[in-house]
């Protein structure tokens, strides 16, 4: 069965919200040393993007990657750590998340989670996409790009199949019906 990509978000709205974000996390963090931590993959786009369009100095650059299991994980409601940046990173630090999307909810909640046993000053979250339709686990996004509907989302990084995380712009996956 074949799909169609349907446009949804334009790479110049984009550009403006990364800049109305940046100018949020400039304005909250000028007099703190910021640690940036990006959810591998999805966020390494948007978080290169965002990092150029802060005028604040940042401390750190962090990564983090989580596994989900498929299926499993919608009864599990876990996603395991699969690379975490070292304690020392975190504590004591002022810590932004930086997610291309939450969904379940089950991801992002599980980073903040772990990120919190290494006694930061402070964790908050900055997600370019909520699908708030799909939630499982309560998360606060502090920092919000775009509210999009029940879609499957990909580009700017968003990935099907590991597909078309390459497009500047933002879309949507639409099964073709045949016949
Ligand atoms: C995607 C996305 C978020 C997560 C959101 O990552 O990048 O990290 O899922 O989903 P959730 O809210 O339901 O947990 P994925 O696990 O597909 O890995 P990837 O970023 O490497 O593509």
């Amino acid at each position: 069965m074949g799909r169609n990509l349907i446009h949804l978000i334009s790479q110049a709205e984009i550009v403006s919200t990364v800049r109305r974000l940046a100018r949020e996390l400039d304005r909250d963090y000028q007099d703190r040393s910021l640690v940036l931590v990006g959810i591998l993959k999805g966020s390494f786009i948007f978080l290169a993007d965002l990092v150029r369009e802060l005028n604040i100095p940042i401390k750190n650059i962090e990564f983090m990657r989580l596994s989900s299991y498929g299926s499993s994980t919608v009864s599990s409601g876990k996603a395991t750590i699969a690379m975490s940046p070292p304690a020392k990173a975190i504590a004591g630090k002022d810590i932004v998340v930086v997610e291309d999307i939450v969904d379940t909810g089950i991801t992002t909640d599980t980073a903040l989670r772990y990120l919190q046993n290494f006694q930061p000053a402070s964790v908050k979250l900055c997600a370019l996409l909520d699908k708030p339709a799909r939630r499982q686990v309560s998360v606060q996004i502090d920092y919000l790009g775009f509210t999009v509907m029940d879609l499957f989302i990909v580009g700017y990084g968003i990935d099907f199949d590991q597909k078309y995380r390459q497009l500047p712009d933002i879309y949507y996956l639409e099964e073709k019906s045949h016949g």
